[in-house]
């Protein structure tokens, strides 16, 4: 898949950097096996190497920096974030859910395996993320592991990212119409959740103050609500060979976005006020974090 075109030089190269240092990490967390159960780790592997911004990661990365984080602990906890996030993408490709046979410019694991495989890979990859998240390799202070446990579920469960995604399956139902505000809360905890526990798992790592992390975690949430506007805006104007995925399906299952509530030049207009919002956050760091800030950019221009 072709990498995003819009991100500065600066930006660009900062990103193809955690791109790879995850990769690694990935690929050393999740082996090739010649164990009967292999077809799994095959699936796990496909939905996680080869392709992917790596954007949460990044988030991840660049807050860690901010508080001066070693950064093989901040590895650690981007693959075990990334791991979540690719679950949720395998889970939500699903036939169940939005029944797409394209991801990342590849077939979706259960187009290239099959739906109980893809179901499993989904599953494993969930408890691996925490499996990494207790090691502490991850961080030698169990109080700093359980922090950084408890986040990432309340991010991935019932009132994070899976509430978000019963959300967006309830909206195509017929007799349900999402105000937006409905769409705004069902964004932040599909999508936002996940991103404000990148930026916050930087501030656990680091032991910081609470101001800090709140900021972070504000940031990122509206973030997150940026990207998931973007993503909608893509999903009507995009090629799938620029965004790797179907294209064109929103629409189609009667979805509740941005979009269908507020049409596609407002739903612009917002995404770019809510990035306005979101770096305004960011001014407590005094000039660390011009790298999130340009990713803020960033994730408005992108077209992939
Ligand atoms: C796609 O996320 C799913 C959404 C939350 C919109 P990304 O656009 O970050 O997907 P990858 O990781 O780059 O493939
Ligand atoms: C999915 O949102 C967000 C997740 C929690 C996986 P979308 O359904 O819009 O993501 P894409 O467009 O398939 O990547
Ligand atoms: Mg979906
Ligand atoms: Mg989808
Ligand atoms: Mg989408």
């Amino acid at each position: 898949m072709p990498s995003p075109r819009s991100a500065s030089p600066e930006l660009q190269n900062a990103m193809d950097d955690v791109a790879e240092a995850v990769n690694r990490t990935i690929e050393r967390l999740l082996p090739e096996t010649d164990l009967a159960e292999a077809p799994l780790y095959e699936a796990m592997r496909h939905g996680t190497l080869g392709g992917g911004k790596r954007l949460r990661p990044f988030l991840c990365m660049q807050s860690a920096f901010l508080f001066n984080v070693p950064s093989s602990r901040a590895r650690r906890v981007a693959a075990a974030l990334e791991f979540v996030h690719c679950y949720s993408l395998i889970h939500d490709d699903l036939p169940a859910m939005d029944d797409a046979s394209l991801r990342r410019g590849q077939p979706t694991v259960h187009k290239r395996f099959d739906e109980a495989t893809a179901i499993l890979a989904g599953d494993a990859l969930l408890t691996l993320a925490f499996e990494v998240l207790a090691d502490p390799e991850t961080h030698p202070d169990p109080h700093v592991r359980c922090e950084l446990v408890t986040a990432l579920a309340q991010a991935s469960g019932g009132h994070g990212m899976c509430g978000g995604q019963m959300l967006d399956l309830i909206a195509e139902r017929d007799d349900v119409n999402f105000d937006v505000g409905e769409v705004s809360r069902l964004q932040r905890m599909k999508t936002g959740k996940l991103m404000a526990f990148a930026c916050e798992a930087g501030a656990i790592l680091g032991k910081t103050s609470e101001a800090q992390r709140k900021a972070l975690c504000n940031f990122a949430h509206d973030l997150g609500l940026a990207f998931q506007v973007t993503d909608d805006i893509l999903d009507v104007e995009a090629d799938p060979q620029d965004t790797g995925k179907d294209t064109g399906k929103d629409e189609e299952a009667g979805k509740a976005t941005f979009v269908s509530t507020l049409g596609k030049d407002a739903a612009k207009a917002r995404a770019e006020m809510i990035v306005a919002q979101a770096k305004r956050h960011l001014k407590i760091f005094e000039g660390r974090e011009t790298m999130l800030a340009k990713l803020a950019d960033y994730v408005m221009e992108r077209r992939a």
